[in-house]
């Protein structure tokens, strides 16, 4: 038993660098947001309609795995069971299962989730929540819907979160026995310690809660190539940046670290119907390339309605993502940030002699690259090979009304057509020498 994962699992992950995370549950239904339990305070007797009335007809997982692959994701991480407690399999030791439903009978959504993403070459995670807001045994704490409500606390005194460390572990058992080799174990959260606003205790919850030690051997024991994330409240194998972006690359006490950035189309994990914060295609190409630059991966998130599918809008901006993909995977799929700091709005990202400037902005005629006067022996926009002009800079040269002066030598500066390239970001292929 080791404490840290195999380097080739940690090289694959590294070089997947985008992935899909799916959350999809009951929550589906009410539409508003996954934590609607929490939110809205709902007993178990309000949330039951959603239980009743599960039914994905249209649930085909081989769509969104093609979405996936067609996006240029490269694995799908989804939400096995999150703090609702609902599970996507039929558990053994659980009845609050889609296979106890009306409609599902027998159905293991899991199963057919990995299926697909293995016919479509995905690597493939389990999203799998510690809190856990249907289980009789899982303490009322501030987190859950009951936190307000004197008769349920009362009533759940007794609570032993013990006996739910039994049945988590029990269910990540299961996980990780029935469907063969998983890439990514994806729990989530550790709150210990937490405090109500006003500082009561908020029976917050950590590593003694879930035996988080015991569980993550259990998990490295069942899965040995399997990479852990890092919200069991003890270091995992990367960190979870979740709907922001890091400053720089990731350090956990001043060394680098493996991380991967969580986020949303618009807000929501869970589908979200009225929700309008949708973010532009560029502003998610943009996350990618600038966590790439920062050493990291993009986990982008869709939350699949009731029926099963990916809603339209989801469709259409994995699809926008997909065609800059399909013409700029080369500057992401593999690539390691660069030693060379980029002029302002743009950001590099590398692999061997290959340095690719992405360009958030278009500048009017010319860019200059710091550093990397005499260093490129060529130079291409990405999107259509077309080259782009050199120019190497003369260091005596004045400055004056037409002839570019002032820049020193060892600045590269380029030539850049005036129109934008008809892509989200436009790439510049440098071939260092
Ligand atoms: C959270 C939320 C949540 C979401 C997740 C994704 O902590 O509770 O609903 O599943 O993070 O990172």
């Amino acid at each position: 038993m080791t404490d840290v994962p195999p380097a080739a699992s940690v090289e694959k992950f590294r070089d997947w660098r985008f992935g899909l995370f799916v959350h999809w549950g009951l929550y589906s239904l009410p539409a508003r947001h996954e934590w609607v339990k929490n939110r809205e305070r709902l007993t178990d007797e309000d949330y039951q309609p959603y239980f009743d009335h599960f039914e994905p007809d249209l649930y085909d997982p081989a769509k969104w795995a093609r979405a996936a692959r067609e996006a240029g994701m490269k694995y799908a991480v989804l939400t096995t069971k999150h703090h609702e407690g609902f599970c996507l399999w039929d558990s053994e030791v659980s009845d609050y299962t889609v296979a106890h439903t009306a409609w599902g009978a027998g159905k293991d959504l899991v199963k057919q989730f990995v299926e697909a993403c293995r016919a479509e070459g995905l690597g493939v995670g389990f999203y799998h929540s510690l809190i856990d807001w249907h289980h009789p045994e899982f303490p009322i704490d501030l987190v859950h819907p009951q936190r307000d409500d004197e008769e349920a606390i009362a009533k759940a005194a007794g609570r032993d979160v013990q006996v739910y460390a039994d049945y988590l572990h029990a269910q990540t058992r299961e996980l990780l026995t029935n469907y063969g080799p998983i890439d990514i174990m994806w729990f989530d959260f550790s709150y210990p310690g937490r405090k109500y606003d006003d500082g009561r205790d908020g029976h917050g919850k950590g590593r003694d809660d879930w035996r988080s030690e015991e569980l993550m051997a259990m998990v490295r024991e069942l899965q040995p190539d399997i990479l852990i994330n890092d919200r069991l409240d003890i270091p995992g194998d990367f960190v979870t940046p979740e709907q922001y972006q890091p400053d720089g690359p990731m350090e956990r006490d001043g060394v680098p670290v493996l991380w991967e950035a969580c986020q949303t189309l618009n807000g929501s994990w869970g589908y979200d119907r009225d929700n309008l914060d949708w973010k532009s295609p560029e502003l998610l190409v943009k996350m990618l390339v600038d966590s790439v630059s920062k050493d990291g991966n993009l986990l982008l998130n869709v939350g699949p309605t009731g029926r099963g599918e990916f809603d339209p809008r989801a469709l259409a901006t994995l699809a926008s993502i997909g065609e800059w993909m399909r013409l700029h995977e080369r500057s992401i799929r593999g690539a390691r940030p660069a030693e060379y700091t980029p002029p302002v709005d743009a950001r590099y990202t590398q692999k061997g002699n290959r340095l690719y400037l992405h360009l958030f902005s278009w500048p009017m005629g010319h860019v200059h690259l710091a550093g990397l006067g005499g260093k490129v022996k060529y130079a291409q926009l990405l999107n259509d090979a077309s080259e782009i002009h050199r120019i190497e800079n003369d260091p005596h040269q004045q400055a004056q009304n037409t002839t570019m002066g002032g820049v020193s030598s060892d600045v590269l500066t380029l030539k850049l057509p005036i129109q934008k390239p008809n892509v989200l970001v436009p790439v510049i292929e440098l071939f260092l020498s």
